[in-house]
């Protein structure tokens, strides 16, 4: 069941967003800590006008709530509504209210018996939520927050453990954790939350259109494979939509989940215990994924800059396919001879792509950077010069500049990696940046009069080669033209 979290001031707003959204969703959450004084409102009118299953919640600071009175006004206002025959209600572990249950019990609501950490994933979380679930007929619920990757594997370890208490709820919360609320079903979760983003019931929940829109968190199940993308960040990738939605088209039982990483063995050791299939690679692990895949694609060889990785069988073999993705757009705007000279602005894994796809395509190419000794190594293996970021009136002299850096990716829109320089009309620039749309890069290059490409069309093109080597099919055919 997808549960939207109702964080609104006034019961009108909660009952507004409801109606916004029910064909999303299955239940909500009425959080009283969030209401103005929810002893004014008629809890029998408010179960009438929900019209869905419901769980009233009235969750104290120290929990991640908004409630600072008294335990005794606590009790007071769960006690008035543990009449009226809601679904759930929420008592905290160190809750211990026996009127409240005993009434709640007596109308047919049964208590969720909830525990929330809002620093990390203890050691002893599996006893905390045996404990919880051990009282007769509660459902135990953890909400903890992984603040790492070797938090988040020992989550879906500690999960692997319970599977044998059958009505629970288990999340990580915050960007680590995402992954607990887009697979709930494979984790036996009995429900995931979700919330409207400017008011979040905790760190982490997605909104309902997403959930259902883009992760189709209901359809997920024991079989469904796996994908995924690792980076750092990696929340602003665009990757989750183009997949899902090609998943989706070609009728295929999968899902695409962002995993944030800050630590590639623990993210591996979470890929074999997911039975991941396949994931993207970015920022800033293209390079040093290397180290951990089993097998290569040729053209890695010399590119060393890995934005795709497949298991086959026990195996995991990496490929690129950023190169076919940079060159495409590129040549599909301009004639191979129309551009000579290329400047590539950075020397990360994403600059790797790009400098070894130009050399692929003959051209005479120079790296811009800001360390000179990255700048330097790169160079030296692909066979181009280098200057330091700063040497704008170089610039001049290319026919294409390619911006391959983070710099100027939302949040700093407003930023560039080359402030201060002029493009020159004509010049033909490409920033493979795509959130957003239009970098201050290619705003800047638009003033001038040069021919500007950015990096949508590149996602596309690698994604749909990544879709073939991750699913052996061919790429379902767009029904119309699809934004992200
Ligand atoms: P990716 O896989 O996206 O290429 P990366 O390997 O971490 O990520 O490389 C990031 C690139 O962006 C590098 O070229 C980096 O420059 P340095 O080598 O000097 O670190 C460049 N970069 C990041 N932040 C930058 C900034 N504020 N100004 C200029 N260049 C920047």
């Amino acid at each position: 069941m997808i549960c939207l979290t109702l964080m609104e001031l006034s019961i009108e707003a909660d009952l507004q967003l409801l109606e916004q959204n029910r064909e999303l969703i299955d239940m909500v959450e009425l959080r009283l800590d969030m209401l103005t004084d929810p002893m004014l409102i008629h809890p029998d009118i408010v179960k009438l006008k929900f019209g869905i299953p419901s769980i009233i919640t009235y969750r104290k600071k120290v929990d991640g709530g908004k409630y600072q009175g008294s335990e005794t006004y606590r009790r007071t206002v769960l006690y008035k509504y543990s009449k009226s025959g809601f679904d759930y209600i929420d008592l905290e572990m160190d809750t211990s209210f026996p009127e409240i249950e005993k009434s709640a019990l007596d109308n047919g609501t049964k208590i969720i018996r909830s525990y929330h950490n809002f620093s990390g994933v203890p050691d002893n979380l599996e006893s905390i939520i045996r404990q919880l679930a051990s009282g007769p007929g509660e459902i135990a619920k953890a909400a903890v927050f992984p603040q790492n990757s070797s938090e988040i594997l020992q989550l879906f370890e500690i999960i692997n453990k319970i599977k044998d208490i059958e009505d629970k709820i288990v999340l990580g919360m915050g960007d680590f954790g995402l992954p607990t609320r887009i697979l709930y079903k494979k984790i036996g979760s009995i429900l995931t939350f979700c919330s409207i983003s400017d008011n979040s019931g905790a760190p982490g929940q997605l909104n309902p259109e997403d959930m259902i829109n883009i992760y189709g968190v209901n359809r997920i199940n024991k079989n469904t494979s796996i994908y995924g993308i690792i980076g750092n960040p990696v929340m602003h990738s665009k990757s989750p939509i183009l997949h899902n939605r090609a998943y989706r088209r070609a009728k295929m039982d999968a899902v695409y989940i962002p995993f944030l990483v800050d630590n590639i063995d623990s993210f591996f050791k979470l890929a074999l215990f997911l039975n991941i299939s396949g994931f993207s690679v970015t920022v800033p692990y293209k390079v040093d994924i290397l180290n951990y895949i089993d097998e290569r694609s040729p053209e890695l060889e010399s590119i060393k800059s890995c934005n795709t990785v497949v298991r086959n069988d026990q195996l995991w073999k990496g490929f690129n396919t950023d190169l076919k993705g940079f060159l495409k757009p590129l040549l599909s705007l301009n004639n191979l001879s129309s551009f000579e000279k290329c400047a590539v602005i950075g020397a990360g894994g994403a600059s790797r792509s790009v400098v070894f796809a130009l050399k692929s395509i003959g051209k005479e190419v120079s790296i811009f950077n800001r360390s000179i000794n990255k700048a330097k190594k790169l160079a030296e293996e692909a066979g181009c010069s280098y200057f330091p970021i700063t040497s704008l009136d170089l610039l001049y002299n290319f026919d294409l500049i390619v911006q391959t850096t983070s710099v100027g990716m939302t949040p700093e829109d407003d930023e560039t990696p080359l402030p201060g320089y002029k493009f020159k009309s004509g010049q033909i620039v490409y920033d493979i940046v795509y959130t957003p749309l239009k970098t201050k890069f290619l705003k800047d290059a638009e003033i001038s009069g040069a021919i500007t490409i950015g990096g949508m069309e590149m996602l596309k093109i690698q994604g749909i080669e990544q879709f073939e080597i991750f699913t052996k099919q061919f790429f379902p055919q767009e029904e119309q033209k699809e934004n992200f």
